[in-house]
């Protein structure tokens, strides 16, 4: 049965669609089509769910492409694919399409700068920024935490993004630690122990 956020004092609290009422005071959130949180919501409700950062790369012809990217994830471990989404909106989709594989680029703490750097819309996004030299060819940023060489697998259609799903050519791994994504804001990971 479809959820359904509710607020009461401020609070947000989900209940099952059949159940929605105006009982004990409580008042159905301003909703949205499908899941009926506000947009708002449904970006604070996703927030609380820490990333890691990650910014994908890839060329085609001599069209370079970069992009930061929070949605990726591990998929599978045999075959070895990887997952991530691009904004149906983002200048850069036809680039990674026409390559057909990309550079997964885990960023390590202390590219904050980076991230911002390729997370804003540009027609010279890698002005300033060091250079990997990777035997896949394809342009990958120095200092990265982690990068992992792919051949696209598969795209899917995700709403207003297109999924993303990568089949791992090559790999490596610094000690590094990574940046952490959390509620809009960048921070460290920290071990509990
Ligand atoms: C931390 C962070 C995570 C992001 N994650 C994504 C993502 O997963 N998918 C996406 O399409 N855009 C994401 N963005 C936004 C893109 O980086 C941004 O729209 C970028 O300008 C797109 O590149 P383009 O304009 O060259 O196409 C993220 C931005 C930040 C700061």
């Amino acid at each position: 049965m479809a959820k359904h956020i509710i607020t009461q004092n401020g609070r947000l609290t989900l209940a099952c669609a059949g159940t929605l009422s105006e009982e004990n005071g409580m008042t159905a959130a301003k909703q949205a089509p499908g899941h009926g949180l506000t947009p708002r919501e449904f970006r604070d409700v996703l927030g609380a769910f820490p990333t890691g950062v990650t910014v994908m790369t890839t060329q085609h012809e001599d069209r370079l492409a970069g992009v930061t990217v929070s949605s990726f994830n591990t998929l599978s471990l045999d075959p070895p694919l990887v997952l991530w989404s691009l904004s149906l909106a983002a200048p850069s989709l036809p680039v990674f399409r026409a390559a057909g594989r990309f550079v997964v680029n885990i960023l390590a703490e202390g590219q904050e700068a980076v991230a911002l750097q390729f997370a804003r819309g540009s027609d010279d996004k890698f002005r300033g920024i060091a250079l990997a030299d990777l035997e896949c060819g394809l342009p990958a940023i120095a200092g990265a935490a982690a990068h992992v060489v792919c051949d696209i697998h598969g795209r899917a259609p995700g709403g207003d993004h297109e999924i993303f799903i990568g089949r791992v050519a090559q790999a490596n791994h610094q000690p590094q630690p990574p940046i952490v994504f959390h509620r809009g804001r960048f921070g460290s990971f920290q071990a509990a122990s």
